[in-house]
C-alpha cells in the first residue's frame, strides 16, 4: 500500500524560522529521554490551531437531545440575545450598585447588587442552554457590546431615578424578548427553551422590574395627602 505523500515532510520541518513567520510554541520537552512526564508547560498554543472547534453562530447536533438543526439554530440565536441583554443589564445593576447617591442609598445599593447576583445566575444558565443546543455562547465583554439591544449608559454618575428609569428600560427590552422567543421556542418543540425563558429569566426580570418601580413611585414621605 502506497503511503500518502501529504503526511511526510521532514525537510520542511527542519528548515529554521523565517523572522517573518509567526511565532509558534517550542517543542515539547522530549518525555521519552528521562520516562518522565514533562513538567514544561506548552505555551502560545493559539497560534498553532488550524481554526477554531466550533464558529460562532453554528449548531451542531451532537448532543442527542430530540431537537432538529433549525430549532437549535433558532433557539441559540434568541439565547444569545437574551444572553447578551442579561449580561449588560447585570452590568448595568453593578454600576448603579456603585454609583447610587441620596436618601435612598443605602436600600438601592443593597437591592442593586441582589439582582446584580440574580441576573449572574440568569447568565450561567442561559449560556449553558446554549451550549446544551450544540450552539456557541457569546462572551466577551466587546462582542455582547456589539450584540446588545440595551442602550448604552453613560460612564457619568446618574441620579437615583435616572438609574432606575434605565434599569425599567433594559427590563422590558428584555421582557418583550422573552414573550416572543418563550411563543417560539413552544411552536417549534423546543420545551427546555420555554422553560427557561419563562420560569427563569422572565420571572426573575417581572420579579426585579416590582422591586425597582416601586423606588420611583411619587409618593408623600410623611403626611397623607
Ligand atoms: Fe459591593
Amino acid at each position: 500500500m502506497a503511503k500518502s505523500p501529504a503526511k511526510a515532510a521532514p525537510a520542511a520541518k527542519a528548515a529554521a524560522p523565517k523572522a517573518s513567520a509567526p511565532k509558534r510554541a517550542a517543542a515539547a520537552p522530549a518525555a521519552k529521554a528521562t520516562g518522565t512526564p514533562s513538567v514544561q508547560p506548552i505555551l502560545n498554543q493559539q497560534f498553532n490551531a488550524p481554526a477554531p472547534l466550533q464558529k460562532y453562530g453554528t449548531v451542531s447536533q451532537r448532543l442527542p437531545i430530540g431537537l432538529d438543526e433549525k430549532t437549535r439554530q433558532q433557539s441559540v440565536t434568541q439565547l444569545n440575545q437574551l444572553l447578551a441583554d442579561t449580561i449588560t443589564l447585570r452590568d448595568l445593576y453593578k454600576k448603579h450598585h456603585w454609583q447610587v447617591v441620596g436618601p435612598t442609598f443605602y436600600q438601592l445599593h443593597l437591592l442593586y447588587d441582589k439582582h446584580y447576583e440574580e441576573q449572574s445566575t440568569l447568565v450561567d444558565t442561559i449560556a449553558e442552554r446554549i451550549q446544551i443546543l450544540g450552539g456557541v455562547a457569546v462572551a466577551m465583554a466587546a462582542d455582547v457590546a456589539e450584540l446588545t439591544s440595551i442602550p448604552r449608559p453613560p460612564k457619568d454618575r446618574e441620579e437615583a431615578p435616572v438609574q432606575v428609569g434605565r434599569l425599567l428600560e433594559a427590563h422590558q427590552i428584555m421582557l418583550k424578548n422573552c414573550h416572543d422567543y418563550a411563543k417560539q421556542a413552544d411552536d417549534a418543540g423546543d420545551d427546555g427553551t420555554n422553560d427557561l425563558v419563562v420560569s427563569d429569566v422572565m420571572r426573575t426580570n417581572e420579579m426585579q422590574v416590582w422591586f425597582i418601580s416601586e423606588h420611583v413611585v411619587d409618593t408623600p414621605l410623611a403626611r397623607a395627602e
